[in-house]
């Protein structure tokens, strides 16, 4: 027998989808690793997937029927090159060869265009999901030709998860635009964990409440508008108690967030785009200040507030918590797809939002109810200019921004951190504001660098001669 797909890493992602492949109708899965030895445990361990093995490149390309298709599951980086340039060496010219890691997507548009000159299709496809996801229904946001799509789409339609009815997959644009929708997809998830983690440690500092009453909060709340999975595994995390101490686990986790680089890529790009993302650039801030012990022992002595904050009402608290994290929530949002918006102009993609809403409804780490109205406001207004205008998300900030001021006020007071809640609140009152103090940064650059300036009263471009008389002339737009 030929497989119809294979795929190129047995580590656990890898081997998780293919044996995703491998339990599904009308599907062979070869199978190959450069070490044989990790191919061999997972025949092994999975006697019930009826892969076929391959001990070399020249194997697994002989193993697969045409168009030959391989899904690439190494790590990130140089690895995932020479494993493409071994393909590209055994496979042919209308062959599909997809790249299922996280892989920064201006890697993928240079790989893309360097196998597209050999015939051969190159697919850049994000894969969210985790390990469970990989094994049992992940969300695909694949990018690369329409061509390459025709073959892969079944393939990648039977493995997805599906919310109803409809897989969690779909042809994202051309080259790196699968991968760019992914990076996207973590800087959300990033913004969307340090708001739940700001949330909790609001309600743990203000209303004294344990690790386990506040999971009893967030699993009511998953009843509601926040219902989501990272919502649904905070309770998890919160309930865990340590086996040996009998502590909650949550208080003997070292504080310090780790990151693997994508929420990183999101800002980057993001400042490169001139797309504010400022839930997620607190989100990437936050694990990075966590992760500087001895600054934060040296600072550990400054001064809090002098009185200290409390509650007066903690059902009342805990509520004004839950709508400010909602309300946050639609600007990493609003934010996230300011920046797929700006990221397919830039590079030419033609990317249908509500799609990638739709797509991220399940399978990945941010599914969540709430993504079916994303996919509703770009139905109902396909050119939306913010998400956070839509009807729907006003309505929700209108019900929320009372209680959101009062976080982030009481944050303030009580000394308590909360960076992704606060940026989210100006960023919103600086999108409603009517003027912005940006008038003044404007003067200040025109008065040491002749900057220029735009009025409201006239059209043209002004320079103020500061250092002479102090008449203004017209000048060249220098921006
Ligand atoms: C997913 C996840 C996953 C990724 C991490 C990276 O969508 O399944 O985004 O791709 O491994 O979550 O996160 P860190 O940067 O926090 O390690």
């Amino acid at each position: 027998a030929q497989a119809n797909i294979g795929v190129v890493g047995m580590a656990v992602m890898g081997s998780n989808l293919a044996r995703n492949l491998a339990s599904r109708e009308g599907n062979t899965v070869a199978i190959f690793n450069r070490s044989f030895e990790k191919t061999q445990t997972v025949l092994d361990e999975h006697p019930e997937a009826e892969f076929i093995p391959a001990s070399s490149y020249e194997e697994f390309a002989a193993s697969l029927s045409k168009p030959r298709t391989a899904i690439i599951m190494v790590q990130a980086g140089r690895g995932t090159d020479a494993v493409i340039d071994a393909l590209t060496s055994v496979f042919e010219p209308g062959d599909i060869i997809v790249d299922g890691g996280n892989a920064l997507f201006t890697d993928t548009i240079r790989r893309e265009k360097a196998v597209r000159e050999t015939g051969i299709n190159f697919v850049g496809t994000g894969i969210s999901g985790g390990e469970e996801g990989a094994l049992l229904g992940p969300s695909i946001m694949p990018g690369g030709s329409a061509e390459a799509y025709e073959t892969l789409g079944p393939i990648l339609s039977s493995i997805a998860a599906v919310v109803d009815g409809v897989p969690c997959v779909t042809h994202v644009g051309t080259d790196g635009a699968g991968h760019f929708v992914k990076m996207i997809h973590n800087g959300i998830e990033y913004a969307d964990m340090q708001l739940i983690a700001e949330a909790y440690d609001l309600i743990r500092r203000g209303t004294g409440y344990s690790p386990a009453q506040i999971a009893d909060v967030f699993t009511e709340w998953n009843k509601g508008e926040l219902e989501s999975y990272l919502i649904e595994i905070t309770a998890e995390v919160l309930k865990q108690v340590d086996a040996s101490t009998g502590t909650p686990l949550v208080d003997l986790i070292l504080d310090q967030a780790g990151s693997k680089g994508t929420g990183v890529w999101t800002v980057q790009n993001a400042l490169d785009l001139g797309i504010p993302v400022s839930g997620i650039a607190e989100a990437v801030f936050a694990r990075s200040l966590s992760s500087k012990p001895a600054q934060r022992a040296a600072a550990s002595a400054l001064p809090g507030p002098a009185e200290p904050w409390g509650v007066d009402n903690n059902e009342a608290f805990i509520e004004d918590v839950r709508r400010a994290l909602y309300a946050s929530k639609i600007v990493a949002y609003s934010q996230g797809f300011d920046a797929i918006v700006a990221g397919a102009e830039q590079y030419g993609w033609d990317i249908k939002k509500g799609d990638i809403a739709t797509i991220w409804r399940g399978g990945c780490i941010i599914r969540a109810q709430f993504l079916n109205r994303i996919t509703e406001a770009y139905a109902e207004d396909p050119g939306l200019v913010a998400l956070i205008t839509a009807p729907y998300f006003t309505a929700a900030v209108t019900g929320a921004q009372e209680s959101w001021r009062q976080v982030v006020a009481h944050a303030a007071k009580a000394g308590i951190p909360a960076p992704a809640f606060s940026s989210s609140l100006s960023y919103y009152d600086g999108l409603r504001a009517d003027r912005l103090p940006a008038a003044l940064v404007q003067g200040q650059r025109d008065f040491f660098g002749a900057h220029t300036y735009k009025r409201v009263d006239k059209e043209g471009t002004f320079h103020t001669l500061w250092s002479g008389d102090r008449s203004e002339i017209q000048a060249v737009d220098s921006h």
